[in-house]
């Protein structure tokens, strides 16, 4: 029998681990500066803290969860989102006396079987972001900082979608008003909105089927549902906002698939993703950790896909490219020269602190033909090649060819790893 990865999880090859590595560290950087902790909670919960936070009629709790009992009979569940745990350690730590406002930050996998395809897995990571406690200009600072974050990975062209759910009471009235716009136009609805009209009749508005955008058209606006405060709430963030220079489209029938959230919701989507668009999404969650038996306290966050935000920087070929240095040998001597010249620019490289996506350094292991060793400097993009062959070794020499322009000179191998240091400074 031939084993394969569970559908829908995938292996992050050795390939590919650098990128994720740049992302993570970047993703850490850019919150150390900016003053968040990092927080990292357990993979499974106790299976009511997300039924109870994202909603018992929620599509993620009905239908995604990865939901198992344990020896004891316990029921819990992998973790399809990393809010409702961070809230749930908020409390269990009192974490409230911490700091009046509390800024985290957490990476990792989280799990929904869902049905998979490009952008959508069933294990898949995210970077997100919690803050508790936040004043007044907590959420036009977090949503500044998280465009800064977006930029700072080389994200472009992504679009800030944004929108107010109000308040509980706002949201109720306004789920009353949509199913009464719905009564009479039921039958035109997909299946599934069929359903949502009983479960949760916000969703209908996101419906992606075109028979369900023609149907809620002329469906009631959310902001007219909104009170005074929640109304000026929205207003103040949007000017905010604009004084702040930060972009974003205020996009009426933007609703979230979570219950927790009341308020300001939005998502970023990006045009190189296709059906799955939104690179990331959040909110405001006044009421959750009140909800969960915590305080009365607010707070507002969001989660980044991480899968996503890389097939963009693929898609739109952002990466970082480290810049290589191949050694390519002749014969056994050669082979040995160019060992040590590969360590001497190690220890050149570690010194200056260089990391893996900076630079590196390669030599073939085996006994192939310059051609080849050539073939595969010019596979992994390399900036420089020192050529060490036969008549190298015998005059004390090296070869460097500069791939980018294709200049080669021979110096002293006493002075290679120089020589090649002042290379890899102009490049
Ligand atoms: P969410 O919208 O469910 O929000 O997920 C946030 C992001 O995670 C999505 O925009 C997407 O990029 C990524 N994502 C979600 N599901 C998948 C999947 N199956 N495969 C690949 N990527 C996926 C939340 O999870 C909230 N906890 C966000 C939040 C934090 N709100 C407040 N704080």
């Amino acid at each position: 029998m031939k084993y394969k990865a569970v559908r829908g999880m995938e292996d992050i090859l050795p390939g590919d681990v650098g990128i994720w590595r740049w992302l993570e560290d970047n993703a850490r950087r850019v919150f150390d500066f900016f003053g968040y902790e990092e927080i990292r909670t357990p993979i499974l919960e106790e299976t009511s803290v997300f039924s109870r936070s994202i909603g018992e009629t929620s599509d993620i709790v009905t239908k995604e969860m990865y939901t198992f009992k344990d020896r004891k009979e316990r029921s819990l569940t992998l973790r399809p989102e990393g809010t409702a745990p961070i809230v749930r350690a908020y409390i269990e730590h009192s974490m409230d006396k911490l700091s009046s406002e509390l800024k985290l930050y957490y990476i990792g996998p989280m799990f929904r079987s869902e049905r998979p395809q490009k952008g959508r897995l069933r294990q898949f990571h995210q970077i997100g972001v919690e803050i508790f406690g936040g004043g007044p200009y907590s959420e036009v600072l977090a949503i500044r900082r998280l465009e800064f974050l977006l930029r700072s990975l080389g994200l472009r062209d992504f679009t800030i979608k944004l929108n107010s759910l109000g308040c509980k009471t706002d949201k109720d009235s306004f789920a009353g008003k949509m199913k009464k716009y719905l009564k009479d136009k039921e039958k035109r609805l997909c299946d599934d909105c069929k359903v949502k009209i009983k479960r949760n009749v916000l969703r209908v508005l996101d419906c992606k089927n075109e028979c369900c955008i023609q149907v809620v058209r002329q469906a009631p606006d959310i902001l007219d549902s909104l009170c005074t405060e929640c109304g000026d709430r929205f207003d103040k963030l949007k000017k905010d906002l604009k004084d702040m220079e930060v972009p974003f489209a205020e996009t009426k029938n933007l609703v979230r698939g979570l219950d927790y959230y009341t308020g300001t919701i939005f998502e970023i989507t990006h045009p190189a993703l296709g059906a799955q668009d939104a690179i990331g999404a959040g909110g405001r969650y006044d009421n959750l950790v009140k909800d969960l038996g915590g305080p009365d306290i607010n707070a507002f966050g969001y989660a980044l896909g991480m899968e996503r935000i890389i097939l963009i920087l693929k898609k739109t070929k952002s990466l970082p490219e480290p810049k290589t240095v191949y050694v390519a040998t002749l014969g056994t001597k050669a082979k040995y020269k160019g060992a040590k010249i590969v360590a001497a620019l190690e220890t050149w490289l570690l010194r200056k602190e260089w990391k893996r996506e900076h630079a590196r350094v390669m030599m073939d292991g085996g006994e192939t033909s310059l051609k080849s060793q050539m073939r595969k400097a010019n596979k992994n993009n390399a900036k420089i090649v020192v050529i060490l062959g036969e008549d190298e070794v015998r005059e004390n020499k090296a070869i460097l060819r500069n791939m980018v322009t294709k200049e080669q000179r021979s110096v002293s191998i006493d002075n290679v790893a120089k020589e090649i240091e002042k290379e890899l400074e102009k490049h």
